[in-house]
């Protein structure tokens, strides 16, 4: 975390977060993994990004590190104006709350707390009021209304992530890192996910970075990131499913 805090980079206006020369290294000497080998990226505001490529190329670890869950080796990442790498830990939790939301492949929801109530989780634990009018909207956009007194294991798998989804959008984060958020859906509920992630990012506003194996899913987003061997291998703006297709056959066989 050696370069000097600034609140944007020169070349990169309106990114709601970025990140420069980002290394990450899991152990050392010989048996070393570089997990993130040099990555500068930026994640426009208002923006719904895909990250897709091979197993093992680093994008979980891009978006832990993005999102403050992991650290980083070396390297700078900044979530709006703040530096993610000099905060101390309350202040990282502080912010994981507050501005950052995450959608994991598997739900994360309490069994025990309605849907409801697991949607204003993150904002009850960090005693912040719930803005009722942004929750209605949220719950209108993600079409849970219906279902909020419901338990999670009386809801489907895509109702149960979608009530992830909202629990994420609820704090109006400056970002929502998904990984692999519809790894565990069938291609119905997938699509009801996706659905609302795009239209999280065209009715509200939203800024959604994503990881995901399957093309289908990529082309819900306006751009597409390739990860390689923890390097930027590749990206294209407006995809479709066959510019997908395309640059994947461009990378390793099992992307
Ligand atoms: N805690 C860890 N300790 C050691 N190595 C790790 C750790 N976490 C990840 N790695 C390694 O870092 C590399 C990148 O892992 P990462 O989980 O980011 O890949 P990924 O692109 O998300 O893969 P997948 O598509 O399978 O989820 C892999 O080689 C992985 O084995
Ligand atoms: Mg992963």
């Amino acid at each position: 975390m050696s370069l000097p805090a600034t609140t944007a980079p020169a070349d990169a206006p309106g990114a709601a977060a970025w990140a420069r020369a980002l290394v990450k290294t899991y152990g050392s000497g010989p048996t070393a993994v570089h997990a993130l080998d040099g990555v500068d990226i930026d994640f426009a505001a208002g923006k719904f990004t895909a990250i897709m490529g091979p197993s093992g190329s680093g994008k979980s670890t891009l978006m832990h590190c993005m999102a403050g869950l992991d650290t980083a080796t070396s390297g700078t990442v900044m979530v709006g104006a703040k530096e993610i790498g000099r905060m101390k830990q309350r202040e990282l939790t502080r912010l994981r709350r507050t501005d950052l939301g995450f959608i994991f492949q598997s739900f994360n929801l309490i069994p025990t707390l309605t849907a409801a109530e697991n949607i204003t989780l993150p904002l009850d634990i960090a005693r912040r009021p719930v803005d009722r009018a942004w929750f209605d909207e949220v719950v209108a956009a993600v079409g849970l209304g219906d279902r909020l007194k419901h338990k999670p294991d009386e809801l489907s798998g895509g109702q149960q992530q979608r009530v992830a989804c909202a629990r994420a959008l609820v704090s109006r984060p400056a970002v929502v890192f998904a990984d692999e958020p519809t790894g565990n859906l069938d291609s119905h509920s997938a699509g009801e996910v996706l659905a609302f992630l795009r239209r999280s990012v065209e009715d509200l506003g939203q800024t959604v970075v994503m990881v995901t194996h399957d093309p289908r899913s990529a082309s819900y987003a306006h751009r597409v990131v390739f990860l390689a061997d923890g390097r930027i291998a590749g990206d294209i703006a407006d995809p479709t499913h066959e510019t997908i297709l395309e640059a994947l056959a461009g990378l390793a066989p099992d992307a």
